[in-house]
């Protein structure tokens, strides 16, 4: 199961992945319009996000129509990122063109903003390594998200494919966790998703009650004390 973060921004790619072992970063057009908005800069950003990820994974997305300008998109983005980079594609008919040549070069492809396993098996048989579902947007037209996201890995998983679900666009804790109940093998979530799937009250109650029992009887944190214990 993969887990990767939906950021371009620099100091909350660092920071997060300081902190929790994420799988790679996920971008949009959108995404890097938002946290790269100066586009002279564009080519030193995404080195500096491949320098924050090392060798993860990370994805970035083409932003023309037409097959042959989406591959041009991609040959720049692969030489401009370096490492392990997946090329996202709209799940649009030429989207697909681009992801069966691109694939064909040995270059990982993501079919992205994909709405039904029609489009689920398409990628897979273009020769996609993942096809990205987006959660919330797929709720907004009144269906189930996560319900779609899963059948889509049940189905990919059923015919043999290697394509690997990574569900996108989260809006809610259970989201996520519905579809990675449900055997989705990857999600890519904000950083504020993160803190929310962390937290939960329950938890919090069951800490500050450790640490006022402890302070009861004790004034220091336990390494201080098994530090003096270990030294008499
Ligand atoms: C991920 O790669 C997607 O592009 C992203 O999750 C879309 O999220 P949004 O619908 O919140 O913009």
């Amino acid at each position: 199961m993969r887990f990767f973060l939906d950021s371009a921004n620099p100091t909350t790619i660092k920071d997060t992945l300081a902190v929790l072992p994420l799988d790679g970063v996920t971008t949009n057009p959108t995404i890097i319009a938002r946290d790269m908005p100066d586009y002279m800069s564009l080519g030193a950003e995404l080195k500096l996000i491949r320098e924050l990820c090392g060798d993860r994974l990370v994805f970035a997305q083409v932003t023309s129509e037409d097959a042959d300008g989406m591959i041009s998109d991609a040959h720049e983005i692969v030489r401009a990122v370096g490492g392990r980079v997946s090329i996202k594609l709209p799940a649009i008919p030429s989207g697909f063109t681009a992801a069966m040549k691109l694939a064909g070069e040995g270059i990982s492809v993501t079919i992205t903003a994909a709405y039904t396993t029609s489009q689920a098996i398409l990628a897979a048989k273009c020769g996609a390594d993942y096809v990205a579902p987006y959660i919330s947007h797929i709720d907004n037209l009144s269906l189930d998200g996560p319900a779609v996201a899963v059948q889509m890995s049940d189905m990919l998983k059923l015919h043999g494919f290697g394509t690997t679900v990574l569900a996108a666009s989260f809006r809610t804790a259970s989201q996520v966790e519905r579809v990675i109940a449900g055997g989705v093998g990857a999600v890519t979530v904000t950083a504020d998703m993160l803190g929310l799937l962390m937290a939960h009250p329950g938890t919090r109650n069951e800490v500050d009650k450790f640490n006022e029992n402890w302070h009861k009887r004790f004034d220091k944190p336990i390494c201080e004390m098994l530090t003096v214990n270990a030294s008499i």
